[in-house]
């Protein structure tokens, strides 16, 4: 478990070293003007070109506070005590990606997941974590159809699984566009392992709804999952898709490697138009303990969210066999060592780009969110808490911005 640290008082004027959780970043002061809804804004630049893990939040902050929260006692005390446990991912087996893990036990780890983004828990969540992801996807693909270009938009789940949250995000953005006479975006899941039963039952509810049956490897889609405006795998008369393309990786960035998870930062960044990274989960100590009591929360809650006469496999390895409440909890417990922090992620983009600076804003609602601009991508990340008091919601955003966007679509 890595020491906590005091913030270190010698600054200097251009550079200046930051303790936080971990070890020593250099930051260096920035003066980009602050975008217009920012309220404090000392955008500070956390060079990442250097070997760096994670940017501090604002002056003054203590160390490992949580982006997201309103700065209250509680708050703050909660987030004080929540650090992070590892400071680099550790990677661990999941039996989930075993393929040697039985397709019905798959299915079942899936069908549970799906549950837990679609059910509001009382009391410890205020809202269900689909509908708290829609309001960020919504906001992202709010900028990408804002900017003039009206051209078809489709969102592809690439690890779908038994669906996540993908039915819930389509029927509240849609159903959130339609009032603005925005047309309604296409949302399409895929997985490695397609899980067709679960798809058609949730896409025979909504025309914007489908899937491809067949299986979709994230770090080699198939054209029809590629951007038909990019321009660099489509042959000049060969096949192409007939849509701008959004990638979703729901519970999913975490399941590659750092190999593998360049290249599908690499394919998304070459032949799509935008994604958006959601984890429901990080690897600091509080969500560590949260992970721990899925075990008795799979034993809790199985009994309500399935029926035994639709899903009696659910039923009987969560009661009669317990194994799905071991293997989720120990899956879930992997995924949160896992997990990169939103720096995490930029230092493998930068592998594809080059250096890349980050800044951390504050908003009105005193929502951290920390960007980070190539020539072509702006990238956004941010922390939403979905479960009190320690399940957070880490989100990344990727859009491709042209050189005729200013402003607020930057
Ligand atoms: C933890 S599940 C998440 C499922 C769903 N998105 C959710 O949030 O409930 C991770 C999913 O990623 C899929 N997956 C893993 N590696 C993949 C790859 N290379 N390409 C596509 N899907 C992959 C797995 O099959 C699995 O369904």
């Amino acid at each position: 478990m890595a020491p906590r640290k005091k913030h270190s008082k010698s600054d200097s004027k251009q550079t200046r070293f930051v303790e936080d959780d971990h070890r020593q970043h250099p930051i260096h002061q920035k003066s980009n003007p602050a975008p217009q809804e920012t309220r404090v804004t000392q955008p500070r630049a956390l060079n990442i070109s250097g070997d760096t893990r994670q940017s501090t939040i604002s002056p003054g902050s203590p160390p490992g506070l949580a982006v997201n929260v309103a700065p209250t006692l509680v708050n703050c005390a909660l987030n004080y005590v929540n650090f992070l446990i590892f400071k680099s991912p550790v990677r661990l087996f999941e039996f989930c990606d075993l393929e040697i893990m039985p397709g019905f036990l798959r299915r079942c780890c899936q069908a549970m997941l799906a549950e837990q983004w679609k059910h509001q828990l009382p009391i410890i969540q205020t809202k269900s974590p689909a509908v708290l992801a829609a309001t960020i996807l919504e906001s992202a693909l709010d900028k990408m159809t804002s900017t003039g270009n009206n051209s078809k938009l489709t969102v592809i789940d690439f690890c779908a699984g038994g669906g996540g949250p993908t039915p819930i995000l389509e029927r509240t953005i849609n159903a959130a566009r339609a009032p603005a006479g925005k047309i309604p975006l296409e949302f399409l899941m895929s997985d490695l392992y397609p899980h067709i039963d679960a798809w058609m039952a949730s896409s025979s509810s909504s025309d914007h709804l489908s899937f491809i049956p067949q299986p979709v490897d994230a770090t080699s889609p198939p054209i029809a999952a590629l951007s038909t405006e990019s321009t660099e795998v489509h042959s000049k008369n060969g096949p192409r898709s007939d849509t701008r393309v959004f990638r979703l990786f729901c519970l999913a960035f975490h399941h590659f490697n750092n190999d593998m998870a360049k290249q599908v930062l690499d394919s998304t960044m070459k032949t799509s138009d935008g994604f958006a990274i959601l984890e429901l989960q990080d690897r600091r100590i509080g969500c560590l303990m949260l992970m721990l009591c899925n075990f008795f929360l799979t034993l809790l809650v199985t009994v309500f969210w399935f029926k035994f006469w639709h899903e009696p496999l659910q039923i009987l390895f969560t009661y009669v066999c317990p194994i799905l409440p071991v293997v989720l909890t120990w899956d879930g417990i992997v995924s949160c060592l896992r997990t990169r922090e939103f720096e995490e992620v930029m230092r493998l983009v930068q592998e594809n780009t080059g250096p890349l600076v980050i800044t951390t804003e504050v908003q009105d609602d005193g929502v951290h969110i920390k960007r980070c601009n190539t020539a072509e991508w702006v990238f956004e990340g941010g922390r939403r808490r979905h479960t009190f008091p320690f399940g957070y919601l880490n989100w990344v955003t990727g859009r491709k911005v042209s050189s005729k966007d200013s402003g607020s679509n930057r």
